[in-house]
């Protein structure tokens, strides 16, 4: 059931030796490619990256975080807002309907919105392969405006234009040693109702 993985998934920061197949490399991938967007704009480009330079380099990008270099593989997120100007939307004239019409801002929120759901697949694929993961957000961008020289670099050394921004890196592999998963979540109550804020379901 895809509730007991989702039940099952955590965060996980300590990587075995064993490296993941590219087969499996390829499965994730295609979760994310077949998620929903709106209009099916697909403003996303995933980067596989396995080198250790690489690696290193994203890990800088991360202020530092030790998973990021000792994953097996990463996915770098790209937040791609030029897909919007190849979707056949200019018809659509009324803003609600038409993020183009929402200015510079509704662009790039609507970018990162798409995002969620290709890395929330990508997640629980990997989880089905029992491939550990983790989101990396804390990280140097155009949106946090923190290490814009590592940003540049990184962005030129993947191959990103300027409208492409880095929004997420997923760290992927093997777990070192098991842990129990440890789901710290606020009640059922306190976060879900019938109708109206404060009504139980
Ligand atoms: C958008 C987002 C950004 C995150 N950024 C980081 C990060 O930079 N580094 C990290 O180690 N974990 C990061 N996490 C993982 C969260 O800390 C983790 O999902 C949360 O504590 C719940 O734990 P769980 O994933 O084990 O259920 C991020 C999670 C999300 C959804």
């Amino acid at each position: 059931m895809l509730l007991d993985l989702i039940k099952s998934r955590k965060s996980v920061r300590k990587y075995s030796e064993k490296h993941v197949p590219d087969e499996d490399f390829r499965k994730i991938l295609e979760a994310g490619r077949l998620a929903p967007s709106w209009m099916n704009v697909q403003s996303w480009k995933f980067i596989l990256v396995k080198s250790q330079e690489n690696k290193d380099l994203l890990s800088e990008l991360s202020v530092g975080q030790v998973h990021v270099k000792n994953a097996d593989a990463l996915i770098v997120c790209v937040a791609d807002m030029n897909a919007w100007e190849e979707a056949k939307i200019t018809h659509i004239s009324k803003p609600a309907l038409n993020p183009k019409l929402q200015g510079e801002n509704g662009i790039l929120i609507r970018t990162l919105e798409q995002l969620i759901y290709p890395i929330s697949y990508m997640m629980l694929e990997a989880e089905s392969l029992n491939v550990k993961s983790c989101i990396i957000g804390a990280l140097g961008n155009e949106i946090t405006g923190v290490l814009p020289e590592i940003s540049a670099r990184a962005k030129a050394k993947l191959g990103l234009n300027e409208n492409q921004i880095i929004s997420t890196i997923i760290t992927l592999g093997y777990e070192a040693e098991y842990s129990e998963t440890n789901k710290t979540r606020k009640d059922f109550d306190s976060v879900v109702f019938l109708e109206k804020i404060g009504n139980k379901f």
